[in-house]
């Protein structure tokens, strides 16, 4: 269902209440950034573009708006920076009316290991409240996750290293990259291959157990707000098809 157009290079793009900007372009077949958008929680951005003005807004975190005008930066030669306007400083940003969930915790410990594991369980026997922020697999553990984030296949990462030609084993640059590392299936294969991360099998059991943990991961976002049913419904539906632990 439509709730209005934005403009994206000059040409009407429909979005969806509670669509980014990043998310309506994409709706549409198409990608707001020149190199796609990646995470969707404004950590890579892959998504920029000039919005009403401004250039190297991470469209993924600005709402679609009617009459919003997005032009994509050129594929060659990068717009100029922004220029701050002291007068407006005053300005409300457009962003102030997303909403943002917020936890609040006694504790915050980063990192889930032996000693993070262990100072979580001090502080809850002191009656504290304890948040771990756990990134030993390599993803983000803060911001807005979708739900293939939340029930992952591997690492995902908003960088990627050159494979072949004189550049082979660098960092790929200038181009907008991400790669993709997967958990191996079962604990016997990561022990083999000294892989940290727990396995598919220790994640999840079996297909079932996928199926729920992305079921539960979309629902949740639906119930918060932050996902479309119809969405939602594709990833389950992409998930009880997929081969994942079959
Ligand atoms: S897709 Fe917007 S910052 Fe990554």
């Amino acid at each position: 269902m439509t709730d209005g157009r934005i403009v994206v290079d000059g040409r009407p793009v429909e979005f969806e209440a509670g669509d980014s900007i990043a998310i309506a372009v994409v709706r549409a077949g198409e990608v707001p950034g020149r190199g796609g958008a990646l995470c969707l929680a404004g950590d890579c951005g892959n998504c920029l573009a000039t919005v009403d003005g401004v250039a190297y807004v991470r469209t993924c975190q600005v709402a679609a708006r009617p009459g919003t005008v997005i032009e994509r930066h050129p594929a060659v030669g990068k717009p100029p920076l922004p220029t701050v306007d002291l007068r407006d400083l005053a300005r409300v940003p457009a962003a102030v009316e997303i909403s943002v969930n917020r936890l609040r915790t006694d504790v915050a410990i980063i990192g889930g290991g032996r000693s993070g594991s262990a100072a979580a369980r001090e502080a809850e026997a002191a009656g504290r409240d304890v948040f771990v922020l756990d990134g030993r697999d390599g993803n983000e553990v803060a911001g807005l996750k979708s739900p293939l984030a939340m029930a992952p296949l591997g690492t995902y990462t908003g960088w990627n290293v050159t494979k072949a030609g004189p550049f082979k084993g660098q960092l790929c640059g200038d181009v907008p990259t991400g790669g993709f590392i997967p958990f191996a299936k079962t604990k016997a294969e990561r022990t083999a291959s000294g892989d940290p991360r727990l396995s598919l099998e220790e994640r999840y059991r079996t297909h079932d157990g996928y199926v729920k943990a992305v079921t539960t991961a979309a629902n949740s976002l639906v119930q918060d707000g932050l996902l479309l049913r119809h969405d939602a419904d594709t990833m389950i539906a992409q998930a009880e098809k997929s081969d994942i632990l079959n």
